[in-house]
């Protein structure tokens, strides 16, 4: 029998998350001040984030050490297991060796834990009693809750709107965990009763409930802010995943060819990819893919110009492959993958040509999804199955070309509690998006995001 999984025993997990900062070709571009367009200082994100999480945003240190008590949460799920897709490999017929990294074991199903723990970790130590927060498909929410269940926080969530209907079941995950729920835009903050003023059926954003998120933690001392993507800190918390991926390559005698992820903000891809770039950087020929929905298309089609990171301008402006921030993506099931804006560390890997982005419709990504599901047997969630559309797409080329690569994915989370999304996907329901440049211009134009 052949071995499927590559299992890293626990004492082998990393003892420090690694920082590309250093390693980028430039440097990135300062966050700005959202009222006077100057760059941050520490000070200024102090109202919504522990000093110790501001600190690794700006960190130029190679390698940040993992506190003990976020390695004891980690333990409940981590290493988590780098899987060879022997039967997706056979029923594709490719000579294509695939790999992926289950992130889908974690407790509430993805690899937003990751982060979640030492932030909520760091946020309890500096005398947080609350965090408030968005989600869009729920992972992230939940795995907050998860988290502030752990370390004894209260936990707030502005669940994109959309996603609160399409899927009450990870909103009852959340409570189960003690955290409030709230449907984004809500009447809770001031930010959302606005939204609903002028539109009482929006079906919410990332980016509206990013600021709601925020307005809460701002006007309540007890509370920050938790984000669960695009932060310089939050993707150095998700290098976990390529850390011990590449452990688990080498215990094979295996390098990667091909690395993919699907982008929301940006975290679960560079999480994995990341501690793959100094290896690029010093001359492997790694390829590394980013892929998106083409209904949210930021970084094949958007601008790589600064643009606030929510709807109503609270955030600080941040460099980044943008669609603009007034944006409001179709209601495509992978909820996780509906923000107009992306990290600016994996934005500016686009715009250096180290990281190549690629978009798939919805049915795409679900006709990939079933294959695997047919194949692997676990149901992978709707923003997962657009890394699976291009990992199945390479295969195929490797078997028209005749060339044996090895491709390692991320399988982001499992998709159980999406199936409303494949009932819809098997009844023939599904609706695809295809953006064209007018929508994008005018997107960008009615946001006020220029070139620069
Ligand atoms: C399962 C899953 N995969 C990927 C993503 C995208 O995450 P990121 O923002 O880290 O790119 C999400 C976001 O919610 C998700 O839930």
């Amino acid at each position: 029998m052949k071995d499927t999984r590559v299992i890293l025993p626990e004492k082998e997990m990393p003892r420090a998350w690694y920082n590309v900062l250093p390693d980028l070709p430039r440097p990135l571009d300062p966050p700005l001040h959202p009222a006077t367009q100057e760059p941050l200082c520490p000070d200024d994100l102090a109202p919504l984030f522990p000093m110790e999480l501001i600190g690794q945003e700006m960190s130029q240190e190679p390698e940040i050490p993992i506190p003990d008590d976020v390695l004891d949460v980690y333990s409940l799920w981590r290493p988590t297991p780098l899987v060879r897709a022997w039967r997706l490999e056979r029923a594709l017929g490719t000579p294509a060796r695939i790999y992926y990294k289950n992130e889908g074991v974690s407790p509430p199903g993805s690899h937003k834990p990751n982060t979640s723990v030492p932030q909520a970790y760091y946020n309890k130590k500096e005398g947080a009693t609350r965090l408030a927060t968005e989600t869009g498909a729920g992972q992230w929410g939940s795995a907050l809750s998860f988290a502030c269940n752990h370390f004894g926080l209260d936990c707030t969530v502005y669940m994109v709107k959309v996603s609160y209907e399409q899927k009450p079941y990870r909103r009852t995950m959340m409570q189960v965990w003690g955290a409030d729920v709230f449907p984004s835009p809500s009447g809770q903050t001031d930010v959302g009763a606005k939204i609903l003023e002028g539109d009482p059926d929006c079906p919410g954003s990332l980016g509206i409930a990013i600021s709601e998120a925020v307005w809460d933690a701002a006007t309540h001392d007890d509370t920050k802010y938790s984000l669960g993507s695009v932060l310089n800190h939050v993707l150095l918390h998700q290098t976990v995943i390529g850390l011990e991926t590449r452990k688990q390559l080498e215990m094979l005698g295996e390098s990667a060819d091909v690395v993919i992820g699907c982008v929301g903000g940006g975290s679960n891809f560079c999480g994995l990819a990341l501690p793959f770039v100094r290896e690029k950087a010093e001359g492997s020929p790694v390829r590394l893919i980013a892929a998106e929905p083409t209904a949210c298309p930021t970084l094949t089609k958007g601008l790589f110009a600064y643009d606030f990171g929510d709807s109503a301008k609270m955030t600080p402006l941040l460099k980044m492959y943008t669609l603009g921030h007034t944006f409001v993506p179709p209601t495509i099931h992978a909820g996780g993958l509906r923000y107009h804006g992306d990290s600016p560390i994996l934005s500016q890997l686009v715009a250096e040509g180290v990281v190549e982005p690629v978009a798939f419709t919805q049915n795409a990504a679900f006709d990939a999804a079933l294959i695997f599901a047919k194949t692997e047997g676990i149901i992978p969630a709707p923003e997962t199955s657009h890394a699976i559309r291009g990992v199945i797409d390479e295969a195929v080329r490797c078997k028209e070309e005749g060339k044996e690569k090895t491709i390692v994915f991320g399988f982001s989370g499992h998709g159980h509690f999406d199936m409303a999304a494949y009932e819809c996907y098997i009844a023939g329901d599904l609706p695809d998006y295809e953006m064209s440049e007018t929508t994008i211009e005018r997107a960008l134009r009615d946001a006020g995001v220029t070139e620069g």
